[in-house]
């Protein structure tokens, strides 16, 4: 049976009646016509889904919107407030990490996640961090490749705004 649901979407308290039993992505992609967050398998299995949930990455094919009322929903449309975001997107393009880029939202948002709570992660952390998104085009290498990038880049950014500061 539909109800009201009040979610905090990318900042925003948004009300929407829906069956609070549908998984949170299909509310997001159908609800709230935010459809940067895709559905693969819909099994929690590829990652494309992903979204961040009170801060911390979750396959949002495997949450009900219910369970998300009252909590903090970021989705790839509401990443660009971290400054991870940007530099991860210019990584991505140039390292060559991007083809269909169907899996793309997700790594985004696992990357920007990981940067942010890990701002020196090792290649083995960059591998744990994206080891639930799953990319048929690719291969990781240039992904990790471009999380290396991103990471490095943040460190010199940091460096230069430590020598203007
Ligand atoms: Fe959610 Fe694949 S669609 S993990
Ligand atoms: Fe196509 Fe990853 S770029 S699935």
């Amino acid at each position: 049976m539909e109800r009201r649901l009040k979610l905090t979407v990318n900042g925003q308290e948004v009300e929407v009646i829906t069956d609070p039993t549908k998984p949170l992505l299909n509310v997001l992609r159908e609800d709230l016509g935010l459809t940067g967050s895709k559905e693969g398998c819909g099994k929690g299995e590829c990652g494309a889904c992903t979204v961040l949930l009170d801060g911390k990455p979750v396959t949002s094919c495997l949450v009900l919107a219910v369970q998300a009322e009252g909590k903090e929903i970021i989705t790839i449309e509401g990443l660009d407030t971290f400054k991870e975001y940007p530099v991860l997107e210019e990584a991505f393009v140039e390292e060559g990490a991007v083809q269909c880029g169907f899996c793309i939202p997700g790594f985004m948002v696992s990357a920007t996640y990981l940067l942010k709570s890990n701002p020196n992660p090792s290649k083995e952390e960059i591998r744990e961090a994206i080891s639930g998104n799953l990319c048929r085009c690719t291969g990781y290498s240039k992904i990790i490749r471009a999380i290396e990038r991103a990471r490095d880049e943040l460190s010199r950014m940091l460096v230069r705004g430590d020598k203007n500061g």
